[in-house]
């Protein structure tokens, strides 16, 4: 409790470690709000919640929470999903694929990952898991970051082809990315040419708080 009023005065530092993908981890109380941060950037909680809670608003609270299974990939501290557990009252199913086994120790332990009981968190590469699963879903969440890159399989049309395989109809994706600079700009301009307008309906959010843009794409039919 003393922490928490303290941490409205300056921001109090409860855990750090060193990771392979993320160069650090850290968890710290911010104005009595836990955040995780890596080396460079935030990634649950704080600025990252506010921008997929953004996305999330753009598709519509009243349109997710009927759905019946949704795809995290890239879980961290599993901001999006407090929001769509919480905020939504999202009660169908989550299967949430993190790369690194440290970090979803850390979401167990600070952020109670491990009490949401629809959340199934796999410890899996993202790319292999997509290329093997044998589910659809109506919602796939995609915030892969190794500290502040994302790694280029995310933009290969072969990464693209199989998600829109593995949506259900009707199903949406929200992609999370980070402009940097303006090669980053161009890159997603490409991204966006994959989607055939007949197929697709896509749509851009640029710059939710200052670097992320969401690029959020629905399947007709
Ligand atoms: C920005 S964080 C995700 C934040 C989370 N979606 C939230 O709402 O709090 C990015 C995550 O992607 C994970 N990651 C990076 N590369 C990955 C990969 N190839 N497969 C699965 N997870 C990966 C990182 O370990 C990190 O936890």
């Amino acid at each position: 409790m003393f922490k928490k009023v303290l941490s409205y005065l300056y921001p109090i530092n409860l855990f750090k470690t060193t990771s392979e993908l993320s160069k650090t981890l850290e968890v710290t109380l911010v104005n009595g709000e836990l955040v995780l941060d890596s080396k460079n950037t935030n990634y649950s909680y704080g600025s990252l919640q506010r921008v997929l809670r953004k996305g999330l608003k753009f598709i519509g609270f009243e349109t997710i929470k009927p759905m019946q299974h949704i795809l995290v990939l890239g879980v961290a501290g599993g901001s999006v999903i407090k929001t769509l557990v919480d905020e939504i009252g999202y009660r169908g199913k989550i299967t949430g694929i993190e790369l690194d086994e440290k970090i979803i120790e850390v979401a167990n332990t600070y952020f109670n990952l491990n009490q949401i009981e629809n959340l199934n968190i796999i410890h899996h590469e993202a790319f292999e898991f997509v290329l093997k699963t044998k589910l659809s879903y109506d919602l796939i969440i995609v915030d892969i970051f190794q500290d502040t890159l994302m790694p280029s399989f995310l933009f290969e049309t072969f990464f693209q082809n199989r998600l829109t395989e593995i949506l259900n109809p009707k199903g949406f994706i929200l992609f999370n990315t980070m402009l940097l600079k303006e090669i980053d700009t161009v890159r997603n301009q490409n991204y966006l040419h994959f989607y055939d307008p007949s197929k697709f309906k896509v749509a851009t959010l640029p710059r939710v708080e200052e670097h992320n843009e969401l690029i959020v794409v629905q399947k007709l039919n």
